[in-house]
């Protein structure tokens, strides 16, 4: 935990400006900065930042938040780690926190192979760019795979001399521990005797998400079939290989822009395709993809297309990860390269643009294209197609959404050439087999589908949603306004109180509160504060350290009319004074009209339904009476308000 006095510090010292200044270029637009938003693809920045209140807001994806906020969107971090990240801009030393020798341990364990796999990378880089040996095999290699001198430096790849064990000795001759070299793959250690684990290789370094190298893909140069194509690193506690994805690192920014990734099977498809301007790729390297590998993904795209080079046999046996994606919640689409040919041959094949042009105009949705394929070699046979129905209403159960499911079963039932009622009835099977196991786990299952899909589901007006609109207006009103005075009657007196005392004061007066529980803990802090005789600032909320509290601030002060109306709003409100008050008033008013009225229909209800409890009934009336005097307390004040 980072103590809480840290974490106003880091608050205090994060200049939203000097924040998003980082990665998004800005411009001075009257008292705010303006941008092109980090977070949606847009020509026109609509991209707000203002200094003033610390925030960001975008008007086009109406992404919006504080510095840390900013920190974890964009970078994709957890708050602690968006903590850290901004103490260590803004120079605020996070104090030591309490580590058990254990993991104090660990930490220098990990933070060692770190150091580890950071100084082999960049011996490796050195190798391939400055020695003899390097630039004659390992980047000549390179050029003629087609790869350009900017991506080898982008990838950062590099060369390990062929000689037994050149790289473990410089390594260990400049301190690095042999113990850390052979854990990380890079020596390689038989009766005691230690070489080179990618002596004569050319190496793809492996990438987290912050960009620090954590592992190794070594390809041979040699074409005898006795050695192995690839040296990857073995799995350490820096390199865990079900969790990571090749070029993610490089790839995440087009990825969250394009909301799409793209997946290949290996280093040289995602390089290929990068050099050709397809940014948003990935590759599981060699394993097949993992249930953490999607959860990765899913941090910044919902959506993947996973490209295929022509072998049948091979996209079969895929289906089954794939169905871990649709089990997901994600969107998969396909994309079948031609006989012959990979992602990476294709790219270094085409013109710019054309295979960007052949992913869209070949990618097809997983469900339909399983189902064509499978379909196409059923050849008519009954038993084959059955199983086939099988199989496909199986990945379909898989879906949580329940309207995807329904879509996918009306056009499975089209190409199959099958009643759609038989696929839901064996879909519905499915789901109950779905729901009877997590029952007995305690997990949630999805909902069946009903018979006739998309049936309208009565609607009841939501009075809720209303009542809540009306909170968050009054609570708005407290967050502009809570400072400003307005005159109120106090016992026959006019007098000049301010806002949020008046707000405040008149809720707990009814003893009535909210429904919406961000808007009542906002409610209640004012109400603490107003017990010391102060009166909360917007900033206090706007860095809030519930992010709930912060997230809804931002919301409420920056709604585009909020904003437009800025200046304007500010003269008026110092101008007529009493246009606030009525403002404030008419809003307080008929929230608190319509929430009594719909409090005094539920304790209604709850009378009737408790008629034989008469303990119960006691209450339930009393309560009715109070709320029957608010009712009628409320809408005579209302006259009153109105008239003035
Ligand atoms: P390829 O066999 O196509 O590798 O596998 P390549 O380097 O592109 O070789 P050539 O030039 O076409 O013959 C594609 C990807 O599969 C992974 C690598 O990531 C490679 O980039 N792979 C392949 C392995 O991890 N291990 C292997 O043994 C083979
Ligand atoms: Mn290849």
């Amino acid at each position: 935990m980072i103590p809480k006095d840290t974490i106003d510090d880091i608050f205090q010292a994060a200049r939203i400006e000097e924040v998003v200044g980082d990665f998004v270029h800005l411009k001075k637009r009257g008292v705010n900065l303006l941008g092109n938003c980090p977070f949606h693809d847009e020509k026109t920045p609509s991209f707000t930042v203002s200094p003033t209140k610390g925030i960001y807001k975008c008007f086009g994806c109406g992404e919006g938040g504080n510095s840390v906020n900013f920190i974890m969107a964009h970078e994709h971090f957890t708050y602690p780690e968006a903590l850290r990240y901004l103490a260590n801009k803004f120079g605020i030393e996070v104090e030591g926190e309490e580590v058990t020798p254990e993991m104090a341990q660990e930490q220098s364990e990990r933070e060692s192979m770190y150091v580890v796999a950071s100084y082999a990378q960049q011996h490796f880089t050195d190798t391939l760019h400055q020695s003899n040996e390097g630039k004659a095999i390992g980047l000549s290699y390179f050029k003629e795979r087609g790869f350009s001198q900017e991506t080898i430096e982008k990838f950062k790849l590099g060369y390990a001399i062929d000689s037994f064990d050149a790289f473990t000795k410089v390594a260990t001759d400049n301190g690095y521990k042999t113990s850390f070299l052979v854990n990380s793959g890079l020596t390689k250690d038989k009766n005691g005797k230690q070489y080179d684990g990618y002596r004569g290789r050319v190496i793809f370094p492996i990438h987290n998400l912050s960009g620090r190298p954590i592992g190794f893909g070594g390809r041979t140069l040699k074409t005898d079939k006795k050695v192995p194509k690839y040296v990857n690193s073995p799995q350490n506690v820096v390199y865990d290989k079900s969790k990571v994805l090749y070029g993610l690192f490089t790839a995440k920014k087009a990825i969250i822009q394009k909301d799409n990734c793209y997946l290949v099977e290996g280093y040289t498809d995602v390089i290929s395709m990068f050099q050709a301007g397809v940014e948003n790729v990935v590759s599981s390297s060699g394993t097949s993809l993992t249930t953490q590998q999607i959860a990765l993904i899913s941090r910044f795209t919902k959506n993947i297309t996973i490209l295929f080079d022509g072998d049948v046999a091979g996209i079969k046996a895929s289906f089954r990860g794939i169905d871990m994606i649709l089990e997901q919640g994600m969107n998969v689409k396909v994309v079948l390269f031609p006989d012959g040919e990979d992602p990476d041959s294709f790219a270094k094949k085409s013109v710019p643009g054309e295979l960007e042009d052949f992913i869209t105009d070949n990618a097809k949705d997983f469900i339909v294209f399983k189902t064509d394929l499978l379909y196409a070699e059923t050849e008519g046979d009954p038993i084959k197609k059955a199983q086939l129905i099988h199989d496909i209403v199986d990945s379909i159960t898989l879906i949580p959404d329940e309207i995807s499911r329904s879509v996918y079963l009306k056009e499975c039932s089209r190409l199959l050439d099958i009643e759609e009622s038989v696929l839901i009835s064996e879909l519905n099977k499915g789901i109950r087999k779905k729901q009877y196991d997590s029952r007995k786990k305690g997990s949630v299952a999805p909902e069946q589908v009903s018979v006739v899909p998309f049936q309208q589901k009565k609607s009841v007006p939501n009075a809720t949603d209303e009542i809540e609109d009306q909170e968050q207006n009054i609570v708005r009103l407290l967050l502009t306004f809570g400072n400003e005075t307005i005159p109120v009657d106090v016992d026959g007196e006019m007098q000049d109180v301010a806002v949020a005392a008046f707000l405040v004061y008149r809720l707990q007066q009814d003893d009535l509160t909210m429904i919406n529980s961000v808007c009542r803990e906002i409610i209640a802090e004012f109400m603490r504060a107003l017990e010391d005789e102060k009166i909360l600032e917007q900033t206090h909320f706007l860095n809030h350290l519930s992010p709930e509290i912060a997230a809804l601030t931002i919301d409420l002060v920056t709604s585009k009319y909020e904003l437009h109306d800025w200046e304007s709003k500010l003269i008026y409100v110092e101008t007529e004074e009493h246009k606030l008050k009525r403002a404030v008033e008419g809003a307080l008013h008929s929230y608190l009209e319509k929430r009594v009225r719909i409090m005094w229909h539920q304790n209604q209800e709850k009378l009737k339904a408790n008629l034989s409890d008469s303990s119960e009934v006691m209450l339930l009336m009393k309560e009715q009476k109070r709320l029957t005097d608010l009712k009628r307390k409320l809408s005579a004040s209302m006259g009153r308000i109105v008239l003035n």
